[in-house]
């Protein structure tokens, strides 16, 4: 079918349902990246529209793995990238050394061009045109309860969210983080990792974890909460490289194990005895800084919340609902393997290349999928179009930094306290392991402003003078929550700015809030002209960090 129409929208099956889903994709013809954000913006249905071609051929940007922040000015001075880029640390699976990339913009050629050009985009007007009660309104509306019931009428084949209420945040769970429906995700407290996911620079979130059934029923193939409590536990252990970790009262008589190596069976706090799985699961792989095959996480990235009271934290409506599942594991030789072929691909000048999985999103090469949901141009959920899903490969796969890919768990707060929803009040600012200054305030030293692009004028004047951070000013900031939560005003300006990202549907260019270009960010990187850190600048980094003594 030829059209003279700028882009065609083709529907091959109409199947009316309930509340309008069609079970067939739209297919743009004749597609390209700008075609497909046409069509996105007319888009209504829970499953975006495809390409004609294979959507690789219609990538905008075959480097989206490249995110955003790798292209800030570090003007031989500010170091943001120490917190992803990192060389390995003993025992774990992790064996990229990509801490040199501190140093250098060692980009492919089409790296050198900073493809996120949402980031150039001024939205002073279109901020200024909307007003508090609009986006106030906006953002406190629910868009995730309906999510589920949609997919299904789709025929969607990938993860379908199965945790009721989450759009309420904390009520979804009890008061140790278990999810009040059943189904088995359980909240947990972590420290955001600098600076995306502060608050002040644009959104909110949490993360939720699920173990598969055998680690969470006795050997007699019943639910139970003993045997989940230790696995969990366990796992927090041995992810952090602990040798004891303390959890969430557990009777040790239903186990018939001595957890906490006490010499009785009674109801353990603490469990010493960490080379095996309980319950269905004890004979289950076990190894440090690997999750068991089946492990899930859910992570919803919102906007900044802002109660009646004025307190800053998640939003009812979700920018984003993200997942990731272990659907392979490996020893860590294998994923050393990995890491090892990727780099023989980058020597080679081939570009970043990962396999489709239909509706359960793109597989990363080491045993995750990773699947997403965002809004469509009316603030609804859809399902991530292959280029989105394709950007979520680079931190969730080739950095130094992550455990076993991931982020937020290893960053819990330590044992039995850490269990619940996020909570940033009365959060101390622990320090990264092997340091002693907390992580935010040596962060903020480190990269020179509030936000990894150094566009936070907030931050800089709440933490700064004459820009150099502070140390008397940071001595008033209580907790985490004083720490990297912004104003009533700049929560709003912020939630603006990214709805209007929401409203063009050009995810694929950037989805940083941002009001107006920041200046430390740059276009293109001449790797002739552009300063790179001298050998003091560059840093060592856990992600893991030092609670103090549990
Ligand atoms: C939030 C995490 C994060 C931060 C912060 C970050 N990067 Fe990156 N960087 C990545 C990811 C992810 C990739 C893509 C890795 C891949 O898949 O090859 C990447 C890729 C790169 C590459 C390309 C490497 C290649 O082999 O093609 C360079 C160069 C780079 N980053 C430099 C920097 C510099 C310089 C900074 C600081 C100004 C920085 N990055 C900050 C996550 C980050
Ligand atoms: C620029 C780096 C970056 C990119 C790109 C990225 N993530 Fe993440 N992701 C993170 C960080 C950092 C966290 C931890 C959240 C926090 O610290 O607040 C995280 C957390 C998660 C989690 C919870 C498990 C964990 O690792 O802690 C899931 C699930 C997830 N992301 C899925 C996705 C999906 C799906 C995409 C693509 C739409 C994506 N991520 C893209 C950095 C990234």
């Amino acid at each position: 079918m030829k059209s003279s129409l700028l882009f065609t929208l083709l529907l091959s099956v109409f199947v009316s349902t309930a509340s309008g889903e069609t079970q067939a994709r739209a297919v743009v013809e004749h597609a390209t990246p700008e075609r497909m954000i046409a069509a996105l913006r007319e888009s209504r249905g829970v499953l975006p529209p495809v390409p004609d071609v294979h959507p690789k051929r219609v990538m905008f940007n075959a480097e989206a793995v490249v995110p955003p922040q790798c292209y800030t000015r570090t003007e031989a001075r500010y170091n943001p990238c120490y917190v992803c880029h990192q060389d390995p640390i003993e025992g774990r699976e992790n064996v990229l050394a990509d801490g040199d990339l501190q140093r250098d913009y060692a980009f492919s050629d089409t790296g050198l061009t900073n493809h996120w050009r949402n980031l150039f985009e001024d939205r002073s007007e279109r901020v200024a045109a909307a007003s508090d009660e609009e986006i106030l309104r906006y953002i406190r509306q629910d868009n995730y309860s309906e999510l589920p019931g949609r997919l299904r009428e789709a025929g969607f084949r990938g993860w379908i969210p199965d945790l009721d209420g989450l759009e309420s945040g904390a009520a979804a769970f009890d008061e140790h983080g278990f999810a009040r429906d059943g189904s088995g995700w359980v909240a947990f407290n972590y420290k955001p990792l600098p600076s995306t996911f502060w608050p002040t620079n644009g959104s909110t979130d949490d993360v939720m974890i699920r173990l598969p059934a055998a680690y969470r029923t006795d050997a007699g193939g019943k639910p139970s909460y003993d045997v989940y409590r230790s696995n969990l536990a366990i796992l927090e252990a041995k992810i952090k490289g602990l040798d004891h970790i303390s959890c969430l009262p557990v009777d040790e008589r239903s186990l018939g194990t001595d957890l906490d190596g006490d010499g009785v069976l009674g109801t353990a706090v603490r469990i010493t005895r960490l080379d095996s799985w309980t319950g269905a699961a004890a004979g289950e792989f076990i190894d440090t800084h690997l999750y068991p095959q089946g492990t899930e996480f859910l992570h919803t990235v919102r906007y900044v919340g802002i109660g009646n009271d004025g307190g800053i934290g998640v939003s009812t409506r979700m920018k984003e609902v993200r997942y990731l599942r272990k659907a392979r594991a490996a020893v860590k030789a294998v994923y050393a393997r990995r890491y090892q072929e990727e780099g023989y691909e980058k020597d080679a000048g081939n570009l970043p290349n990962y396999v489709g999985l239909g509706d359960s999103g793109i597989d990363n090469h080491s045993g995750w999928a990773v699947q997403g949901f965002i809004e469509n141009a009316e603030g609804r959920l859809r399902a991530l179009t292959f280029e989105e899903n394709f950007s979520c490969m680079s931190c969730h796969n080739s950095i130094g930094s992550t455990i076993d890919k991931t982020f937020a768990f290893p960053r819990k707060v330590d044992g039995a306290r850490g269990w619940g929803y996020i909570d940033l009040k009365g959060m101390p600012d622990a320090p990264s392991k092997g340091e002693k200054t907390g992580e935010i305030a040596t962060y903020l030293a480190r990269v020179g402003g509030g936000s990894e692009f150094r566009n936070n004028d907030e931050m800089e004047r709440r933490w700064f003078t004459s820009g150099r951070l502070d140390r008397q000013k940071l001595a008033g900031a209580e907790d985490v929550y004083d720490l990297i939560t912004p104003s009533r005003e700049r929560a709003l300006a912020l939630n603006k700015a990214y709805r209007c990202i929401v409203e063009d549907q050009d995810f694929i260019y950037g989805k940083d809030s941002t009001i107006t270009p920041p200046a430390n960010v740059y276009e293109a990187i001449d790797n002739d002209l552009t300063p790179t850190l001298p050998d003091q600048r560059v840093f060592r980094y856990n992600l893991v960090l030092d609670w103090g003594a549990e």
